[in-house]
C-alpha cells in the first residue's frame, strides 16, 4: 500500500502530442494555487531511470520482450523511489507518461498483447494507478510533423505503429471514463489546460490502488 494522501495524475499520448506542456502547465497553475507538486517523467525520474531511458530509447535493437522488462523495471524503481514518497507526503505527483504507455507501446504496438504487458506492468508498480489519466490525443500525422527530423527509437517506427498506439489509449480512455480524460492535442494548449483544470478540480477522495 502506498499510504497514499496525495493526488496522482498521469499524462499519456503519442510522440509529439503535448503532453508535457500540458504537464508544465497544469503544474505551474497547482503551484501558483499553493499545492505542492512533483513532476516526474517515464522512462527516467531516477539515476537508474535515466540509464534504461539511454539504453532502451538510443541503443541499438532490443527484442521486444526485452524492451518491456526494462520500462516495466524504470517504472518499478520510480514508483518505489520518488512516487509513493511523495504521495504520502500529500504532493500533486505529475507523470509525464505511466504504465499505459507500456501496454499502448509494448502490448499494442509490438503485439505482446495488452493484458500481459499490462499484468507486467501492474505488477512492478504494486498496483498503483494514477487518480486520473489525461490522454493527450493527436493524429499520428501530425505527432510526426511536430517531431521533426530528430526520432528516438520508438519515435521512428511507422505511422502504423504509432496509430495503434493511438487506438489503444483512446479505447482505454473510452472504457473507464471515470478515470481518462481525453483531450485534443490539436487544439491550443490553453484550452486543453482549461479541461484539464477543470476536471482536475473535480477529482474527489476516492483513491484507486488496485482497479484498472
Ligand atoms: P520521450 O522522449 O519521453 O517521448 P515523449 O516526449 O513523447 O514522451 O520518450 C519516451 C518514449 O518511450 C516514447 O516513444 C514512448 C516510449 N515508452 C514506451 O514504449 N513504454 C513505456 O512504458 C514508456 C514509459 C515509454
Amino acid at each position: 500500500m502506498s499510504g497514499r494522501d496525495g493526488v496522482f495524475i498521469a499524462f499519456e499520448g503519442g510522440d509529439g502530442a503535448g503532453k508535457s506542456t500540458q504537464v508544465r502547465l497544469l503544474a505551474d497553475a497547482l503551484c501558483e494555487a499553493g499545492r505542492e507538486v512533483l513532476v516526474t517523467r517515464q522512462p527516467g525520474g531516477t539515476e537508474l531511470g535515466a540509464a534504461i531511458r539511454d539504453l532502451v530509447l538510443h541503443g541499438d535493437h532490443v527484442s521486444p520482450r526485452a524492451e518491456a522488462l526494462l520500462f516495466a523495471a524504470d517504472k518499478a524503481h520510480h514508483v518505489d523511489l520518488v512516487i509513493r514518497p511523495a504521495l504520502a507526503a500529500g504532493q500533486v505527483v505529475l507523470t509525464d507518461r505511466y504504465t499505459d504507455s507500456s501496454v499502448a507501446y509494448q502490448g499494442a504496438g509490438r503485439d505482446l498483447g495488452a493484458g500481459e504487458v499490462h499484468d507486467l506492468q501492474m505488477w512492478a508498480v504494486g498496483h498503483l494507478v494514477p487518480d486520473l489519466t489525461v490522454v493527450v490525443d493527436v493524429p499520428p500525422e501530425e505527432g510526426r510533423r511536430r517531431r521533426g527530423e530528430v526520432h528516438d527509437r520508438l519515435e521512428s517506427e511507422a505511422d502504423a505503429f504509432h496509430a495503434a498506439i493511438r487506438e489503444h489509449f483512446l479505447a482505454t480512455a473510452r472504457g473507464n471514463p471515470q478515470r481518462y480524460l481525453v483531450v485534443d492535442g490539436t487544439a491550443a494548449p490553453e484550452d486543453v489546460h482549461a479541461a484539464v483544470l477543470a476536471r482536475f478540480e473535480t477529482l474527489g477522495g476516492a483513491r484507486p490502488e488496485a482497479s484498472a
